[in-house]
């Protein structure tokens, strides 16, 4: 039987994330809900779902399996908190956009609440869904790379909007280091520095440099001053090294020793695994989701996980530690 499934906050992602549920056969969209009665009413009616206004109205007439919250707010997570909260504590799987929270205390409280619940809590972590970063993360998995040494990640884009100094960092950036603990697990260290181009507010480019657990080295680099999108992912290992260039765009493997350069595209359209542009890697992690949560998997399983969307966000707090105060934090 179908998932019963209802998107709470309903401008462009969660939009989006509707679209996801209406195409998906193991899925229904029963209902949508946002606190602006227009934006419910016109995702009700163009998806054939039934509109709420309220979480408290949706929760207590609907029957639901699962919801996606999608509410944005301060820091573009300031409004995830409660809806989230109250899905939990009605029984419900929650799918949660990303930050989890911008508060990253809160953010430890939904991770817990889905714990003590059983239920399965995901983040809405999109960009390693695509077929060429899983290709790289068996690599990483099979030995083909050898042990990781470095990750070298760059996530620049243009975002003029400002809501608080550490914007950029909280709002973009559980993007990135998911992408970088996909392939080199936990973090134990991060240090940080920072840089605004003129006329900003809010620490818009930053430099953090991580010391994972197995004792492996990351860097990433960020920007919200990008003037277009720039995402690319290094690992090197023991054995060779990759670089995953855009999100699904192109995947090299250079042998440390002998052997060729291997180079994979994102196959052309109408082939298995070609994806259109980056909206795409909504259907493939949402996909994932609901075929995850229709499987039965243990809230422990859940790829991409609210303990994973965490974990960043426990980076991204470490990292404003430390370059507050001038030093190396341990996480
Ligand atoms: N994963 C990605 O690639 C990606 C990309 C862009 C944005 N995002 C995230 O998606 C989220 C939403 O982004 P957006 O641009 O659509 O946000 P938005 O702020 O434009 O819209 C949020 C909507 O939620 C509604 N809302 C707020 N609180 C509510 C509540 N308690 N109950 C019902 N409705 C409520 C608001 O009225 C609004 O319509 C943000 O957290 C953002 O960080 C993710």
């Amino acid at each position: 039987m179908a998932l019963r499934i209802a998107v709470i906050g309903m401008r462009g992602i969660g939009n989006t994330h509707a679209s996801v549920y209406h195409s998906n056969d193991l899925a229904e969209l029963v209902a949508v809900c946002d606190i602006v009665k227009e934006r419910a009413d016109e995702a009700a009616e163009k998806f054939g779902a039934n509109a709420y206004y309220s979480v408290d109205d949706l929760l207590e007439n609907e029957k639901l399996d699962a919801v996606s919250v999608a509410t944005g707010g301060f820091e573009n997570g300031g409004d995830h908190f409660e809806p989230t909260m109250q899905a939990l504590e009605a029984g419900l799987h929650v799918l949660c956009e990303k930050p989890l929270s911008n508060d990253v205390a809160r953010a430890r409280e939904m991770v817990n609440k889905a714990k003590e619940k059983g239920l399965c809590l995901g983040t809405n972590l999109n960009h390693r869904f695509t077929p060429l970063a899983m290709q790289a993360k068996e690599w990483v998995d099979n030995g083909k790379l050898g042990d990781p040494l470095f990750v070298n990640m760059a996530l620049w884009i243009e975002n003029p909007n400002e809501t608080s100094p550490f914007f950029h960092l909280r709002a973009l950036h559980p993007h990135s280091l998911d992408v970088m603990m996909y392939y080199m697990g936990l973090p134990e260290k991060v240090h940080a520095f920072a840089v605004r181009s003129p006329g900003r507010r809010n620490w818009s480019n930053a430099s953090i440099n991580i010391k994972f657990k197995s004792g492996a080295i990351g860097h990433l680099s960020g920007s919200y001053d990008a003037g277009r999108l720039n995402e690319r992912c290094e690992v090197a290992g023991t054995n060779g090294q990759f670089v995953l260039d855009g999100v699904f765009e192109k995947l090299t493997f250079y042998p440390r020793r002998g052997g060729d350069v291997e180079v994979y595209h994102n196959p052309p359209p109408g082939e298995e695994g070609h994806m259109d542009s980056f909206g795409d890697t909504f259907m493939t992690r949402i996909g994932a989701w609901i075929q995850q949560l229709s499987d039965g998997v243990s809230p422990d399983e859940i790829d991409a996980s609210g303990a994973k969307g965490l974990a960043a966000q426990e980076i991204i707090e470490g990292a404003i530690k430390s370059f507050q105060t001038d030093t190396v934090v341990t996480l």
